[in-house]
């Protein structure tokens, strides 16, 4: 049997390494972008950037900085019709996930229209849009990397899973110099995001030798060195090792899939507007205590690759391990329960039936070593309590 494993064609990694947007660019033989970005990117001046090194080759960009965080299909509809105006051959996308998802699908909508919810999941989107270079500036979401986007239908609360070659962006300038700056909260949010993705990209049922070798090697980066870009923002080596482990764990997960945690994530997210990395690390524990009966090898392979057991240590031992590192690692971190995060208690317990189908409905879930039923995805929701 064989994997079919779909990548960015150019991945530039390194301090600096956004510089090289010139030249990417010349190279893609493209000469009129649009650079798709927030406030916060422009706030910043790495919008400014981006666009001082784009004049030294006499290519004038236009800026569109109205992306919002969680996209949704309204907040990327001025973006849309930008590009439907424009004569743009080519697509900057400049922050973190946000920015990244909501260029993926703005760059498909500008250039074959429709609505998003026709291109949403269980479609596969080939069709090659705008060519899109990723330039992220979190070490979390991958999807500089992804073949996948997500935007919320705000009319139903649905989180739309996205997928195909088509959201892949054609280049990804992997600059950890751009994450100096992340306040502690976003740090921590997009770090276990990423320690996410390489955990249940390496447990799934979709996983390969390809995509769990990239797992593997984005937990020995991410695993010693979230602590340490949390605390100190500064730390260059820190934040070198969570970026490009962030963008293997893309890697890994794009050519593999997430499982049970991003599946009751999106609903939560969707429902109370917990930000994507804070609710995976509220479930990461639990969801991975109730799948390590079914996967007890993988998770204790993980455990040695985030450096928290070793060769010495027994499956099981080395799972204990990993339980107490991932609890551990969320109290240090500062990540809240729902309660301290301000969800309403009854309005949540009310919604745990829906939540429970719509996450199944994503198909993560399937990924995942064991399948859950709904009850017990709501018990494990309960728990969160
Ligand atoms: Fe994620």
């Amino acid at each position: 049997m064989s994997s079919n494993i779909i990548l960015p064609r150019i991945l530039q990694v390194g301090d600096g390494a956004s510089d090289a947007v010139l030249d990417v660019l010349t190279s893609l033989n493209c000469q009129n972008p649009l650079i798709i970005t927030d406030k916060m990117m422009v706030q910043l001046s790495y919008a400014k950037n981006i666009l001082a090194v784009l004049a030294k080759g006499g290519i004038q960009a236009d800026v569109f900085d109205d992306t919002v965080p969680e996209p949704t299909v309204s907040s990327i509809q001025a973006g849309v019709e930008k590009v439907r105006a424009g004569h743009y051959d080519s697509i900057i996308a400049l922050g973190g996930g946000s920015p990244i998802d909501s260029a993926k699908a703005i760059a498909i909508l500008g250039k074959f229209g429709g609505k998003m919810q026709d291109y949403k999941f269980p479609r596969i989107v080939n069709e090659p849009g705008l060519p899109i270079i990723a330039v992220p500036t979190t070490a979390g979401t991958g999807s500089e990397v992804t073949r996948f986007t997500i935007i919320t239908d705000e009319v139903t609360d649905e989180k739309m899973l996205c997928v195909g070659v088509g959201f892949m962006p054609i280049a990804a300038l992997v600059d950890y110099s751009l994450t100096l700056t992340l306040p502690p909260r976003t740090t921590a949010d997009t770090g276990i995001d990423a320690l996410t993705h390489a955990m249940e990209s390496f447990v799934s049922k979709k996983a390969n030798a390809y995509s769990q070798s990239q797992a593997l090697a984005a937990m020995n980066l991410i695993g010693p060195n979230l602590r340490g870009a949390y605390h100190n923002g500064n730390n260059k080596t820190a934040r070198e090792a969570m970026m490009l482990g962030s963008t293997l764990a893309g890697v890994a997960f794009s050519n593999a899939s997430v499982a049970l945690v991003h599946g009751m994530s999106r609903p939560i997210g969707a429902a109370f507007h917990v930000p994507h990395g804070l609710s995976n690390a509220m479930l990461l524990p639990a969801v991975t205590e109730f799948s390590i009966p079914y996967a007890s090898k993988g998770y204790a392979q993980c455990a040695r690759a985030m450096g928290v057991a070793n060769e010495q240590d027994s499956d099981d031992q080395a799972n204990a391990l990993l339980m107490s590192e991932l609890r551990a690692l969320n109290a240090e971190l500062q990540v809240p329960s729902l309660e301290q995060f301000g969800v309403d208690r009854q309005s949540y317990l009310d919604l745990l039936p829906v939540m429970a189908e719509q996450a199944l409905a994503s198909g993560s879930p399937a990924n995942n070593p064991i399948v859950p039923t709904s009850e017990q995805i709501i018990s494990i929701y309960r728990g969160l309590w």
